[in-house]
C-alpha cells in the first residue's frame, strides 16, 4: 500500500482522536504528559499524519513546546498507529521525517514517556538519569530524552514544564525562561 506522510490537517481531527482512543484508552487524558500540553498549542510542523491513497488515517503523531531547566524543548506524544498496520515500519518513518523537520527548525532536545525498547534504538536516553524531573506521576524508565543537536542537554538539569507563554508560541530570546 502506497503511504502518504503530510503535516496534520484540520480535517484530520475527526480521524485522528477515535484512533488515541483506540491505542491508547479513554483513560489516557488523565495522564502526566497530558497536563504539560494542557492549553498548549501542537508544533504544527511537526504534527504528522500517515494517511492511504484515500485518506484514511494510519498513523498520528504531535509534538508540543515545553521548557526543560527553563529552557524550550520539544515534548513527543502521542504516536499511534493503526493496530491492523504496526510493526511496519509507519511509526518509525514519522519519527524519521518529524526528527529531521525538528533539526531544520533549531529543536535541541526532545523528551518522551513511551517504550525504552521502541525509542533506545532511536537514540533516546534515560531522563532520570540525565538528571531531569517530570512533575507528575511516570514511570523512570519510560521518561526519557533525545538531544536532536550534539550536546543540547549540557547544563540541562531540572524540572520539564508545561510552557508559559502563549499557546503555541516558543519564548524567543530567554522570554519565559529563567
Ligand atoms: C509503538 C508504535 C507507535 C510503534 O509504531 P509501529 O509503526 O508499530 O513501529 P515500527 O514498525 O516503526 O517499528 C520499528 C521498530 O520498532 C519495533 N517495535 C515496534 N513496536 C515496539 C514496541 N512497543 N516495543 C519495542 N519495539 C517495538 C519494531 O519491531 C521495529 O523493529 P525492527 O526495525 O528491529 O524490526 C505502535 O505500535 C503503536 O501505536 N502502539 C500503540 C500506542 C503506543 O504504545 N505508542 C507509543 C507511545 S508514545
Amino acid at each position: 500500500m502506497q503511504i502518504q506522510i503530510l503535516q496534520e490537517r484540520p480535517q484530520d481531527h475527526a480521524q485522528i482522536e477515535p484512533l488515541l482512543d483506540l491505542t491508547f484508552g479513554a483513560e489516557r487524558h488523565k495522564r502526566t504528559t497530558y497536563r504539560l500540553r494542557e492549553g498548549v498549542a501542537p508544533l504544527a510542523e511537526l504534527c504528522l499524519v500517515a494517511l492511504d491513497p484515500e485518506e484514511a488515517l494510519l498513523a498520528s503523531l504531535r509534538f508540543w513546546p515545553i521548557l526543560v531547566a527553563s529552557a524550550p524543548a520539544i515534548l513527543l506524544g502521542p504516536l499511534a498507529v493503526d493496530p491492523r498496520l504496526q510493526g511496519q515500519g509507519i511509526g518509525r518513518s514519522l519519527l524519521r521525517h518529524a526528527f529531521a523537520e525538528a533539526r531544520r527548525l533549531d529543536h535541541g532536545l526532545c523528551v518522551v514517556v513511551g517504550d525504552p525498547a521502541y525509542y533506545g534504538p532511536l537514540g533516546f536516553r534515560s531522563a532520570v538519569a540525565a538528571g531531569l524531573v517530570m512533575p507528575g506521576p511516570v514511570e523512570p524508565a519510560r521518561f526519557q530524552v533525545l538531544e536532536l543537536t550534539p550536546g543540547a542537554l549540557e547544563g540541562r538539569r531540572g524540572v520539564v514544564e508545561r510552557l508559559p507563554a502563549a499557546p503555541g508560541r516558543l519564548p524567543v530570546s530567554g522570554e519565559g525562561a529563567a
